[in-house]
């Protein structure tokens, strides 16, 4: 069905799609769980946690999960909040899936980064960070745990931004900390904010007209009144004042102080993302730039997850739409096979529950169950023979041999491994001389997991063997019979990954930088584009 001109564009403006990203313990679960609230997405605090435990306690291969007691399953929550509908997309916090996490991270279109107080930035927020800076996603800053004793506001601005290069503007300003937190001045709303004492209760707001008001002086303690307006006016003078053109393009972020398991300064932010954060945004295939208010529907799969439901044996691709209109039972085309695929059963992520998809649009996630078809970066589309670009495959910075316990099952195990790869759980490499499969990761754990899928999805037991393997390159040159010598120099250091691209096994770094010397026409690289 075609919309009224600019009507598809309205439908689509209103959505706000993002992820939270942090450093474990920051605060995320408990500020996805607020935001949820607000969104009337969850009727009980405690839900998300609770929904994540059935989860485990029915899922086999999570018990890794279990045991770690981290979330290593990454999921979309849809919710309504005024007239925007926001699509927040999870990203584990655990350092170890980093990968999923930047994958993630390509398919939104702003962030929030929370810190916690007393810490500021720490190491995973850095990287995530790094991240988004790369491809100029748009952040918003929680600075969370107020009613504890922290950093001084001054400090955290200057952290963010000489750590990390980017203008700070105060949305807030708090007033006291720890146990004399009181609550914050809103400096976008000029409106004073106290926090409830009771977690279940929201913040109540009094409306001012500036810091010279009266009832601030009413409201406040008089030496907490005289500080917030030092303070405010001295912040005033060493920030900039909010820029929405500067936002956007990532070079500046507003900072909102709270305290999310008080429920403190998460209205104003999620309505600070309704009215700031930009819409789903034009996306880029190797053919053309894409609108996201064109007609025809597309998107690209930027993550897969294996079992989401145990009793199935299916999988989901995490979809995102990138133009035009999703309807339930249309026919689209897989444009890596040039197939045609009817996309009958879809999910929506709506908090409460995955809810059968009749309708959806640009800068909203699809979960597509399917066999093992769709791979991380398959493009979908009415048609036109798109690609979408930067869903990137990193270099793995730890490898292991994997081998069966039975030696009749290599076959079996390679042509699961194969399927892993395509899926993008982890690298997996065939070594050219004696054939053995490498796993490649970036993170241990990541081992675990996959060796948990291989035993309970696949029914192979496997065993991993250490080896001396320092990191892998993909190789690639112009000229082919440069590569051809490469390749046969480094032979016993070859491999290649699923798809059959040549991969060179480093030993240490001095092994690697003397390839490199030796063979200055050859590019290695770190990361390789999912084709
Ligand atoms: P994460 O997802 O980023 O890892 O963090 P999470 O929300 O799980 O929060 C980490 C810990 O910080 C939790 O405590 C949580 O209750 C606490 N927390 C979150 N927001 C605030 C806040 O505004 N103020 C204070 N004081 N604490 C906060 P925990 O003891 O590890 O877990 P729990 O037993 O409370 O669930």
């Amino acid at each position: 069905m075609s919309h009224a001109p600019g009507a598809l564009a309205e439908i689509i403006n209103k959505r706000r799609t993002f992820a939270i990203i942090s450093h474990p313990d920051a605060g995320k679960t408990t500020l996805t769980e607020k935001l949820l609230l607000f969104g009337g997405a969850i009727q009980l605090a405690g839900a998300v946690k609770a929904r994540g435990e059935q989860r485990r306690a029915t899922s086999d291969w999570m018990a890794v999960e279990k045991e770690r007691g981290i979330s290593v399953t990454a999921s979309v929550m849809t919710f309504e909040y005024g007239q925007h509908t926001f699509n927040l997309l999870d990203t584990p916090g655990h350092a170890d899936f980093s990968e999923d996490t930047y994958r993630t991270l390509t398919a939104v279109d702003s962030a929030v980064m929370v810190l916690d107080a007393a810490k500021g930035i720490e190491t995973q927020t850095r990287k995530l960070f790094e991240v988004c800076r790369l491809r100029d996603i748009p952040i918003t800053t929680f600075i969370n745990k107020l009613d504890r004793e922290g950093q001084d506001p001054f400090a955290l601005l200057d952290e963010v931004e000489q750590s990390l290069a980017l203008e700070v503007t105060p949305a807030s300003w708090p007033i006291g900390m720890g146990r004399s937190f009181l609550g914050c001045y809103d400096l976008f709303n000029d409106q004073l904010l106290f926090m409830e004492k009771s977690r279940d209760k929201v913040t109540s707001s009094v409306q001012c007209h500036g810091l010279d008001d009266p009832k601030i002086d009413e409201l406040l303690p008089a030496d907490l009144a005289e500080k917030l307006r030092e303070d405010v006016a001295m912040a005033r003078e060493l920030c900039p004042p909010f820029d929405l053109k500067a936002y956007r393009e990532g070079t500046l972020t507003p900072v909102y102080f709270g305290s999310a398991i008080n429920n403190f300064g998460v209205q104003e932010l999620l309505e600070g993302i309704a009215k700031h954060a930009p819409p789903p945004r034009a996306q880029k295939a190797q053919e053309r730039q894409v609108e996201p208010d064109e007609e025809k529907f597309s998107g690209f799969v930027f993550k897969i997850q294996a079992n989401m439901d145990p009793k199935h044996r299916d999988r989901i691709a995490f979809f995102r739409i990138c133009s035009g209109k999703f309807e339930r039972g249309m026919k689209v085309k897989h444009v890596r096979s040039q197939k045609i695929l009817n996309l009958h059963n879809p999910v929506l992520f709506l908090a409460q529950d995955r809810e059968r998809a009749e309708e959806a649009f640009a800068g909203d996630i699809l979960g597509i169950p399917n066999h093992g078809n769709l791979r991380i970066g398959d493009t979908l589309s009415e048609g036109e023979s798109l690609h979408y670009t930067g869903i990137p495959s990193f270099a793995p910075e730890m490898l292991r041999k994997v081998r069966p316990d039975d030696p009749m099952k290599a076959k079996h195990l390679g042509r699961t491994l194969v399927q892993l790869g395509e899926e993008g759980a982890a690298r997996v490499f065939k070594a050219n001389l004696g054939g053995d499969w490498i796993i490649g990761v970036l993170g241990a754990l990541q081992f675990e997991v996959l060796g948990d899928r291989i035993r309970t999805e696949y029914a192979i037991p496997v065993h991993y063997e250490s080896t001396q393997l320092h990191t892998a390159r993909w190789v690639e040159a112009d000229d082919h019979r440069l590569l051809k010598q490469f390749v046969d120099r480094h032979q016993v250091d070859m491999a290649e990954d699923h798809e059959g691209a040549p991969v060179f096994l480093a030993r240490n770094a001095w092994h690697l930088n003397t390839a490199q010397e030796n063979f200055p026409k050859v590019r290695f690289l770190q990361t390789k584009e999912q084709t």
